[in-house]
């Protein structure tokens, strides 16, 4: 099975594989925590069946925007039908290529995704040229490194290998992509790198 199938078919799961009355509240006081400006335009990559999407849509205000992407068809087809809020505009596409214009959001949202990207270092390229100078990117998880890579190991030969690095490591490949850390840590309950696109 590849990956892409792989995901086709957690689609119609993923929601019940979620507690999400008690994620969608958690998510919108980290986004305060995080200092996500109500205004900001956000990209949402990996956005799966528009979870993370829902939260940002609380916590944003009408002028805020979601970009929201991901590369399973049946991931957005759900998000779509779930999520109507004509601030968001759904995409389908491969993180490795993302096809908008550069220096277009404020911020990128890379949550529970970052092991599944093939080329991690080429995603982290493509995010710096779709942030405009000042703009941060979250390589984020809701539980612990260990968790995800155990989930990752035993759930399919599709995805045993997506193995999250520790945050130095992480941080090491967005400092390469010429991002500045502002933040790379780790606990039992989370994971959490913050990198910025400078400003010139
Ligand atoms: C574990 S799910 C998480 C979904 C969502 N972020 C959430 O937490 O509810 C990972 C998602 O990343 C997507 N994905 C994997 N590789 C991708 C890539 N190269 N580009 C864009 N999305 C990708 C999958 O299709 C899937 O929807």
């Amino acid at each position: 099975m590849t990956k892409l199938a792989f995901f086709n078919d957690l689609a119609a799961r993923w929601d019940a594989m979620e507690d999400l009355d008690a994620l969608l509240p958690k998510l919108g006081e980290a986004f305060v925590q995080l200092g996500v400006g109500r205004d900001e335009i956000v990209l949402d990559l990996g956005c799966g069946t528009g979870n993370l999407t829902a939260a940002l849509l609380a916590h944003l205000s009408d002028e805020g925007r979601v970009i929201a992407t991901d590369i399973s068809p049946a991931m957005i087809a759900l998000a779509e039908q779930k999520i109507t809020d004509p601030r968001v505009t759904w995409l389908l596409g491969d993180a490795h290529r993302l096809f908008w214009p550069g220096a277009a959001c404020h911020r990128v949202f890379a949550y529970s995704v970052w092991p599944h990207f093939d080329d991690p270092a080429q995603v982290a390229r493509e995010i710096h040229r779709t942030l405009m100078p000042g703009g941060v990117l979250h390589v984020w998880h809701l539980i612990s490194r260990q968790q995800v890579n155990d989930i990752h190991t035993h759930a399919s030969p599709a995805v045993c290998d997506d193995l999250l690095a520790p945050p130095d490591e992480t941080a090491a490949l967005l400092a390469e992509a010429n991002f500045r850390i502002l933040h790379a840590g780790e606990s039992d309950s989370d994971y959490l790198v913050t990198a910025q696109k400078p400003a010139p």
